[in-house]
């Protein structure tokens, strides 16, 4: 049985995916390193829904990590509360996951009702098992801006190599590790005043119980982890006999902190760390509201996977606190089934730095127009399941997407379609399943399955190009263009071998891109609407195009990187100055300026298309049931039949001109107007608002 086509699962036990990427500090805008892992995570979870039953469930969901000392200050440096500056962070945030098509089904926050419930609910239930401790410690506290201090808010002399200027719980001249009570002459970052020692209360997770050791012995030997994970953590927890060098874990801070109160316990917070993966939950929470499904109810159903993407700095949070706080918190939370570790992303061999303006800024690279497409096949070109860096460099990245994503993939489609259109009114020949260069493509579904669940994505883009190369020999060998020039000339035989050689060049394309639909699911949907099939599903690597199956005109795709392109991206942060922004189209002329006043005389709604159906006797327009949020949906009519298949329209939302006046047309009166942008010749492009938007809205 082919693995595409849902592997030797049975129909009726369903499988649930729980899935998520690490909750970014909302301390600041994305980085490339977190785009990096939602592309990865999303990578899997895409190729994972392609495989669902009907039955089974997929969840992908990410959360900002807003809690904790450092998003305090900052807040406080910046003259604003916590909650106004993660707000202004959240607002960012669909921007990039939108711009680089990160699938979530829910983005939440560790600062919601849910995720306090949840905190509050897990601390009891570990405390009620005996597992919280009291200790009083001796802690620095600044007694300027009256707060204990954290290690990282506390500098001084190195207590062994005597560098100045080192961070409180380690050295980056000699990398000696002590605690900030050793530091010569400490002194508080945030005030300058030399810190005191003093007394305090705090609450500990009794990680070092034998139970819990015992539990991750066990929990860490299954199939859930990496193996230089597994290494790393065999480290911590020592060997079966002797001891482990696994401490408690202080799970408490005292007021004031950015945070969820800790019940019974005035003046004492969780520790951002414990209230932050329980976010994971708190998200899908919310999330699983949207479906009417408990979260209690979704966390005890059988053959549920917990899967959680994280990057290699995290492993210790996640695979020990994590695990055992679910553990010990008992029924109906879920231990983590696997956790997905990944390496950091460097910029020609060096770390990213945003201060020396090195590397890429996801929002620069939205900014720019530069195709999200292009940075997810590049990663998954290089993403593996180990936990070894990867490296971004711009000439690589340039030369894999010109010569191979575009050189070998998309000029398949671009060589056989003209021919389809030109000899056979884009029809496909009665059979070409049969031809060897079709079953080779098929034949490696079940390993590219494999390789796409074990996150093995560079290996999967390197075998998916490897069939490209041999369906481009297939052309080459087969020269149809040379059949083709003497067309009228052919023999019966001959034409139809022509046919065969152009259908069977489609059947390939399709079955690429299907493969290749995780990472590139906007190329892939333009390639569906080309074929003029239903969105590919992993079932479909066993079929084929049917005999005799109409598709559409090719459209151009995707275009290549010029790499002044990059040169831009990579450009320091351009100066404040205004740009002039160069006019996208020269064969559009700018129209003269307007007043605000002129502008606002347009009412823009964003509008639902709820039904849309192609008009008969005009071969442009579709007749759309647009959604206002008025008493009645109006009537509009499209000129977009030639892009859009009128069912892949329904649902959409898009901005509409509510009032325009209601034009009488051939077919009917239109009551408004959807915009869209288009090439002269081809391409129609809607436009779709971020996450959030409800019909009726006004744009302005
Ligand atoms: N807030 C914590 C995670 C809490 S999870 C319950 C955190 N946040 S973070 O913003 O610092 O990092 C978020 C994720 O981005 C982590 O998985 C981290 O490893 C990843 N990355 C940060 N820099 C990275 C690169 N340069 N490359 C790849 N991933 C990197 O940690
Ligand atoms: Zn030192």
């Amino acid at each position: 049985m082919n693995a595409f086509a849902g592997g030797n699962f049975i129909m009726s036990t369903p499988r649930h995916y729980f899935i998520t990427t690490a909750l970014p500090y909302a301390n600041g805008v994305f980085h490339v390193g977190h785009i990096t892992e939602y592309i990865q995570a999303d990578i899997f979870v895409r190729h994972t829904r392609m495989q669902l039953n009907e039955n089974d469930t997929l969840y992908f969901v990410g959360a900002d990590d807003v809690h904790g000392a450092a998003i305090m200050v900052k807040a406080e440096s910046e003259g604003t509360t916590p909650k106004a500056l993660v707000a202004k962070i959240a607002a960012t945030r669909p921007k990039c996951l939108n711009g680089f098509l990160i699938s979530f089904d829910h983005w939440h926050s560790t600062d919601s009702p849910e995720n306090v419930a949840l905190s509050q609910d897990v601390y009891r239930r570990l405390k009620a098992n005996g597992l919280i401790d009291r200790k009083t410690i001796e802690q620095f506290y600044d007694p300027v801006k009256n707060m204990f201090l954290p290690d990282r808010f506390i500098k001084g002399e190195c207590p062994r190599c005597h560098a100045q200027d080192q961070y409180g719980d380690a050295c980056e001249q000699c990398s000696a590790v002590y605690s900030p009570t050793e530091l010569i002459h400490p002194r508080s970052t945030l005030s300058g005043a030399t810190p005191v020692l003093k007394q305090s209360e705090h609450f500990f997770f009794r990680l070092s119980d034998p139970q819990c050791i015992d539990f991750l012995r066990e929990w860490t030997q299954k199939d859930r982890l990496q193996e230089e994970v597994v290494n790393k953590i065999n480290e911590w927890l020592g060997d079966q006999d002797g001891k482990s060098a696994i401490i408690d874990w202080d799970i408490s801070r005292d007021a004031p902190y950015f945070g969820i109160e800790i019940p019974d316990a005035p003046g004492k917070y969780f520790y951002v760390w414990l209230d932050a993966p329980i976010g994971y939950l708190a998200s899908l929470k919310a999330c699983l509201a949207k479906d009417n499904i408990a979260l209690e109810d979704y966390l005890s159903r059988d053959h549920l996977n917990q899967i959680h993407f994280i990057g290699k700095d995290i492993i210790y949070f996640h695979t020990l606190f994590w695990p055992a706080m679910m553990r010990f918190a008992g029924s109906p939370y879920h231990v983590p089934d696997k956790i997905c570790v990944h390496g950091f992303i460097t910029f020609s061999g060096e770390k990213m730095s945003k201060s020396r303006g090195t590397g890429i800024n996801p929002e620069r690279y939205l900014d720019l127009n530069l195709n999200p497409e292009w940075l997810r096949y590049y990663l998954a070109a290089k993403l593996n399941d180990k936990i070894e860096d990867i490296d971004f460099n711009p000439d690589d990245f340039v030369a894999r997407v010109n010569s191979d994503l575009i050189g070998k993939f998309v000029n398949i489609g671009s060589r056989a379609a003209p021919f389809i259109k030109k000899y056979f009114a884009n029809a496909l020949s009665d059979r070409f399943d049969h031809v060897d260069i079709v079953g080779k493509v098929k034949s490696e579904a079940d390993t590219l399955a494999a390789q796409f669940n074990r996150r093995q994505f560079s290996a999967a883009v390197r075998k998916i190009m490897e069939l490209a190369d041999a369906v481009n020999t297939y052309w080459d060998q087969e020269a149809p263009w040379a059949l083709a020039k003497r067309f009228d000339a052919l023999t019966d035989e001959e034409r139809a071998h022509l046919h065969t050689v152009c259908s069977a060049t489609l059947e390939c394309f399709r079955l690429l891109t299907l493969y290749l639909k995780p990472i590139l699911p906007r190329l892939a949907a333009d390639v569906e609407r080309f074929l003029n099939i239903a969105p590919l599903k992993a079932k479909d690597a066993a079929a084929c195009l049917p005999a005799r199956h109409l598709i559409r005109d090719y459209e151009h795709l995707m275009a290549r990187i010029d790499p002044k392109q990059i040169d831009r991206l990579l450009e320091p942060p351009a100066d404040p100055a205004p740009q002039k922004k160069q006019n996208p189209s020269d064969a559009v002329p700018a129209l003269p300026p307007i007043t605000i006043e002129d502008f606002a005389k347009m009412d823009l709604r964003v509008g639902k298309i709820v039904d849309a159906v192609a008009v008969e006797g005009s071969d442009k327009l579709i007749r759309l049931t647009v959604d206002l949020n008025e008493d009645q949906p109006r009537t509009i009519f499209a000129g977009i039949k030639k892009a859009f298949k009128p069912e892949d329209l329904i649902g959409r939302l898009t901005p509409v001109v509510a009032n325009l006046a209601p034009r009488k047309m051939k077919f009917g009166v239109s009551e408004g107007m959807v915009l869209a942008a288009s090439e002269p010749e081809g391409g129609i492009y809607l436009f779709t608002p971020d996450q959030g938007a409800k019909p009726g809205m006004k744009i302005k």
